[in-house]
């Protein structure tokens, strides 16, 4: 078995692979003078069984593009069975067709994943607003897994949390409000957000109230940041005490980490889905797991 990593996650591919004990594989990657990529292999991957790892944060369609080019690779080279970590999935919220004459990345990306010859997938905290299941959309094995755990027992870890009320600021959210609750042994609740554009949610509690208490926010994505505020907003109105904010993938645009600290948010942590400062907790445990439950 070998493990490589594409640009987008190198260091995450090394510590799967040090945990596995296998080789990390090695890659050239580098662009021609007129942008186009070029991408070599360094290692002999006839017969194997190759994980491949790549995210596509920030940069979705150039590291999409790259992971096209190495699985093809890999398969035309002889590798006998490619099972790929995409820890960062982007496109998955374009789902649906909200507006006539609009593509569906969703199940374009998807299809273009099957046809490199990826045997089976794996996602973490995938976007799924309507799609209740990946297998759905992806024609091979798929499998979505959840970070929160790991996330949730670093919260309980730095210990600065007394008896936290977890929040999902999204009916989306329940699925992540409720493991970390689990974890930490809490209630949870989720809000109801209504989006009135890229940047800017609308949010409104339901049963439960903040004050003089801890606070845990959890959610799978912090991009612009707009529905993190706009949560802690409400719960700091209602009395919370402190809020802290885990999130499985920390693509933090637009300055979203010093807005989010700026209205007097304690801390936020994230995962090495998305490689930056505040990627505290490694998703590598989870992925050198499940490589160790596929069948040999
Ligand atoms: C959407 O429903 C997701 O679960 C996240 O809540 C959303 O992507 C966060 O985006 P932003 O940080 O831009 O509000």
């Amino acid at each position: 078995m070998i493990v490589i990593g594409g640009s987008s996650c190198e260091n995450l591919a090394n510590t799967v692979a040090n945990q596995l004990d296998v080789t990390s594989g090695k890659l050239e990657v580098r662009r021609f003078p007129d942008g186009e990529k070029y991408l070599r292999i360094l290692n002999e991957v006839k017969n194997e069984h190759v994980i491949v790892i790549q995210s596509m944060h920030h940069t979705p369609d150039d590291f999409l593009f790259e992971y096209l080019l190495l699985v093809d690779a890999l398969k035309d080279l002889g590798a006998n069975r490619v099972t790929s970590f995409i820890p960062y999935f982007a496109y998955a919220r374009q789902d649906e067709r909200f507006k006539p004459g609009e593509a569906l990345s969703f199940k374009t990306v998807s299809k273009l994943i099957q046809s490199v010859g990826t045997d089976e997938i794996f996602t973490i905290d995938m976007h799924q607003h309507r799609v209740v299941k990946s297998s759905e959309v992806f024609g091979i094995p798929s499998h979505n897994l959840s970070a929160m755990r790991l996330l949730a027992d670093y919260v309980r870890k730095e210990g600065k949390l007394t008896n936290p009320l977890v929040i999902g600021p999204d009916a989306e959210a329940e699925q992540w409000a409720k493991l970390a609750a689990e974890s930490l042994n809490a209630e949870y609740d989720v809000f109801e957000k209504k989006r009135l554009g890229d940047s800017k949610v609308e949010i409104r509690p339901r049963k439960s109230s903040a004050k003089d208490r801890d606070v845990l926010i959890v959610d799978d994505i912090i991009s612009t940041g707009g529905t993190i505020i706009e949560a802690s907003k409400i719960l700091f109105s209602q009395g919370a005490r402190r809020i802290e904010v885990a999130c499985t993938h920390p693509i933090l645009a637009s300055e979203a980490l010093s807005r989010i600290l700026a209205i007097g948010v304690a801390n936020v942590v994230g995962t090495d889905t998305v490689p930056c400062p505040i990627s505290y907790v490694s998703v590598a445990p989870l992925i050198a797991d499940n490589v160790r439950k596929l069948s040999s």
